[in-house]
């Protein structure tokens, strides 16, 4: 399946962008593999004619809008992340009728249509850059409520306005479990994802994107890392450092996991499930991740 799928990307000028949360055999095939700000930056420099994005939703999306001339492809139709839904444009309207002097900053794990209200989008791996760049005060940090309280954290001269999105993965980490992992590997760097709850964050090393893990163990001497984060970024970062050791806490992301290589194969074949956004929302949405970008 590898090769049939190798040698049909060749022939359709496509490339395929694998986030790090997906099976280990997708990675196989992979063009870049990266988190949602790396895939972001690839699916802009690309040449290719049509993208096949494995990840979720809100990702494929997001590489339409920045790419509204190609055919982006997505795999599995629902290969939806559940927090993209945790905020609509109503309760984001309202939010700005009540703090009229706020900006908007949108996490990317976001719909299109909230993107399109939004001054600036973030990931996980730019958000308190994104947000220190704003002249505002007040900021709506839509939807992801955690990343919101981080970012908070960090810059304690802004006020930092949530909803109540969150990631059930990150979420669901406990505190305990992290401590329980530093009692087993107690010479283990602990990673966090910025998903999870403060209290979690605060047992960190490092606070990391998926994409930041990759470069913080790079740049250490330590041989052993716990990841609280999905799961599966264990097995990314051992396939990346085989002389190293990595403990994950955190479960599974059951929407990346429905993406197969049977999947991608007839995806790309018969050019399934391309993307479409409604242009007059995809040029709003644009404007928003493009700040990004300059940002990053
Ligand atoms: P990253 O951008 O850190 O890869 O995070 C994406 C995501 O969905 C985390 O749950
Ligand atoms: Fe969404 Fe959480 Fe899955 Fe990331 S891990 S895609 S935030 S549900």
């Amino acid at each position: 399946m590898i090769d049939k799928i190798n040698s049909l990307k060749k022939e359709k000028n496509a490339i395929i962008l694998v986030h790090n949360y997906q099976r280990s055999e997708v990675y196989e095939i992979a063009d870049a593999l990266g988190d949602s700000l790396g895939l972001a930056k690839k699916a802009v420099d690309t040449d290719a004619k049509i993208i096949v994005f494995c990840g979720v939703d809100f990702m494929a999306e997001s590489a339409k809008i920045l790419n509204p001339d190609k055919k982006v492809l997505h795999p599995e139709k629902l290969s939806e992340c559940p927090m993209a839904n945790m905020v609509i444009v109503d309760q984001v309207m309202e939010m700005k009728k009540k703090y009229p002097e706020a900006a908007v900053v949108s996490y990317v794990n976001s719909t299109a249509d909230v993107k399109a209200v939004s001054d600036i989008c973030c990931t996980s791996a730019n958000a308190v850059k994104v947000v220190s760049s704003l002249s505002h005060k007040e900021i709506i940090f839509v939807p992801d409520k955690n990343l919101g309280n981080y970012v908070q954290s960090q810059l304690p001269d802004k006020k930092i306005i949530t909803l109540d999105g969150h990631c059930y993965v990150h979420d669901k980490v406990l505190v305990g479990d992290v401590k329980r992992a530093k009692e087993l590997h107690p010479q283990a760097k602990v990673m966090v994802h910025p998903e999870c709850k403060m209290d979690v964050i605060k047992e960190a090393d490092a606070v990391c994107s998926t994409g930041q893990m990759i470069t913080y163990v790079k740049g250490s001497s330590d041989k052993e890392f716990i990841a609280v984060t999905e799961c599966g970024m264990a097995n990314m970062l051992k396939r990346e450092f085989p002389d190293k050791e990595f403990y994950a806490v955190g479960g599974t992301c059951i929407q990346m996991k429905k993406i197969t290589l049977e999947k991608i194969y007839d995806c790309l074949l018969n050019e399934k499930n391309p993307i479409s956004v409604d242009p007059s929302i995809a040029e709003k949405a644009k404007k928003a991740l493009n700040a990004m970008l300059e940002v990053s």
